[in-house]
């Protein structure tokens, strides 16, 4: 597999200071890290945006865990494993849609249950397992939904699922990447993705690094591009995809994937297992982050709507199973999904 500059960024990178964020806010103009050395500067850095993107939170917050342990089993020996729980708690406050979040979280915890004496060691040699079975899963992901574009053409995709979002390599970036290098696609469509931008800061620079060719639109020039032709597969990420394939993610990507398949586009979604909640039926129950309405009312704190104007600022929609033509995880490919269908998968041996 042919190797690319941006494989070797890091969004989360763990150092004997602490753990090194890659401040995501400010990117591509600036190149700025964020240190943390406790877990309340964990939390706080997944809810305003430092780390984001589905996996890249989930590794960051089992770092957080790290941080947090080292902290309590410091103060105190003889309770540290009940006083931690309140730091997991605070991380779990942080977001609430992406569930690879809760995942690491009780990853770690489990592990907390089985750890005697100083635990900072056994749950950093846990949380780097963690970081790197992710990044292995974008790999297979790459390989796998490559193999599912079957002649050269355009592709469109949404928000940032990158080396940026993940622990590495990206899980519709790393299909795009993988397919890319296989002489699959010829250009790259990327929505801006308002409020935030992902598409615009973060999925264009990733790709221009690359030397992958991107073009950028904003997400109301989606539709109007579909129908040109040209472009034969929309490819997103996920922050949690229900039991029946119901796959929330970045706002507007539901709009895709009605447009998509109005113009019989077809639509793929790329997220390892660690992205699938079995124990939500369908969409209708996955939490929808609302954000502050003042992202919507400003940009870069410069006020564009009038003084009066509301604004309703939700981060994520649910793309129903029927809409979705394939979903890849490391397990394999389910296309067309239905509730006996991923269950199949998610009980198949990796
Ligand atoms: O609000 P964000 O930037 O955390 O949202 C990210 C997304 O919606 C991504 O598409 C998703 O997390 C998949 S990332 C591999």
């Amino acid at each position: 597999m042919s190797e690319t500059r941006h494989d070797s960024i890091r969004a989360v990178e763990w150092t004997d200071q602490g753990l090194k964020l890659l401040d995501q806010r400010v990117l591509p103009l600036r190149h700025e890290h964020v240190l943390l050395e406790d877990v309340g500067g964990v939390a706080q850095a997944i809810r305003d945006m430092v780390v984001r993107g589905a996996p890249a939170i989930g590794v960051t917050a089992a770092y957080g865990v790290v941080l947090a342990a080292h902290d309590c089993y410091g103060r105190s020996s003889a309770t540290w494993k009940q006083d931690v729980e309140q730091d997991l708690q605070l991380l779990a406050a942080s977001r609430p849609t992406a569930v690879n979040l809760f995942w690491a979280i009780d990853r770690m915890r489990a592990h907390i249950a089985d750890i005697e004496g100083d635990p900072t060691g056994g749950l950093l040699a846990e949380a780097m397992r963690i970081h790197e079975e992710d990044i292995a899963a974008n790999r297979r992901m790459g390989e796998l939904g490559a193999a599912l574009i079957t002649r050269q053409c355009a592709v469109l995709t949404h928000c940032n699922t990158g080396s940026l979002a993940t622990g590495g390599y990206g899980t519709a970036l790393g299909v795009i990447r993988t397919a890319y290098g296989e002489g699959k696609i010829e250009r790259v469509y990327a929505d801006e993705t308002r409020p935030w931008l992902q598409g615009a800061r973060l999925t264009a620079w990733e790709l221009v690094e690359d030397g992958i060719p991107v073009t950028l639109l904003v997400e109301g020039a989606a539709a109007h591009l579909l129908k040109q032709g040209g472009v034969r597969w929309v490819i997103v990420g996920a922050d949690r995809i229900a039991a029946n394939g119901d796959t929330a993610n970045k706002i507007g990507t539901y709009n895709l994937a009605v447009a998509a398949r109005y113009h019989g586009v077809k639509f793929m979604v790329v997220a390892p297992t660690t992205t699938v909640d079995m124990s939500v039926h369908n969409g209708a129950a996955i939490q929808i982050e609302t954000r502050s309405p003042e992202e919507i009312l400003t940009i870069q704190g410069q006020r564009i709507a009038p003084r009066g104007a509301e604004a309703w600022n939700p981060s994520f929609d649910v793309t129903p199973a029927e809409l979705v033509d394939a979903i890849v995880t490391e397990k394999g490919v389910v296309t067309a999904p239905t509730v006996e269908k991923m269950a199949a998968m998610m009980g198949r041996h990796h």
